[in-house]
């Protein structure tokens, strides 16, 4: 990834890390012409553009986010200003998103495509998490990219989020192969 592009992506506010960022562009680089990526949890479109950056230009990336569908505002995610931040962060890749202002377990009911990535940062509660993978673990395919921010079994730092990591340890890594980790993201292939 280009030090010029990394630098407009580090600056849509956002709450991934700079290694992050790079990791998923690298990861939607390898979807295949035509492929498609979905992202649960877009907030200002931080993680998006990393993603939407590395897709081909025939590749559809769709980006769900309950947006102003909330009311309860503890960190201004809620806001028209955050859904239409999103819009003018993401506009230089606006031809391969969508944005869904929707429930993640809402666009899954209908979703017709299997899925080449799939990227989650969105729900850390139990039910939360649950509801967000037990709905699109069924567009998953062999060979679909899978990633969650928030993994981070170590328990040591401010970010634990058990509920991911139960997630992680029993359900996706039992699915998947070549497990990797940066920062707080964890990945994996479907077997
Ligand atoms: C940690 S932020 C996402 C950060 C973003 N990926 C980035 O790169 O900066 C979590 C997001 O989850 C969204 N969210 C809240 N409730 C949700 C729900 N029920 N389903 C899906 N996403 C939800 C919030 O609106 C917020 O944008």
């Amino acid at each position: 990834m280009d030090e010029k592009l990394l630098t407009k992506i580090c600056a849509i506010e956002g709450q991934i890390s700079s290694d992050e960022i790079q990791f998923l562009h690298g990861m939607a680089q390898r979807v295949s012409p035509g492929g498609v990526a979905v992202e649960v949890g877009s907030f200002r479109g931080r993680s998006a553009a990393a993603i939407a950056s590395g897709l081909a230009k025939d590749c559809h990336l769709v980006c769900i986010d309950p947006w102003t569908l909330k009311t309860e505002n503890g960190r201004g995610y809620f806001t028209p200003e955050t859904l239409l931040a999103f819009q003018e962060n993401t506009s230089p890749w606006q031809s391969v998103i969508t944005q869904a202002v929707a429930f993640p377990n809402q666009v899954a009911a209908w979703f017709g495509r299997k899925v080449d990535l799939f990227f989650s940062d969105s729900l850390k509660s139990k039910v939360g998490v649950k509801m967000v993978w037990e709905s699109w673990i069924p567009h998953f395919k062999t060979g679909t990219t899978i990633v969650t921010h928030d993994y981070d079994p170590d328990t040591s730092g401010r970010w634990h989020y058990p509920a991911v990591v139960a997630m992680v340890e029993n359900v996706l890594k039992p699915m998947t192969l070549r497990h990797k980790r940066v920062m707080l993201t964890w990945s994996g292939v479907v077997k």
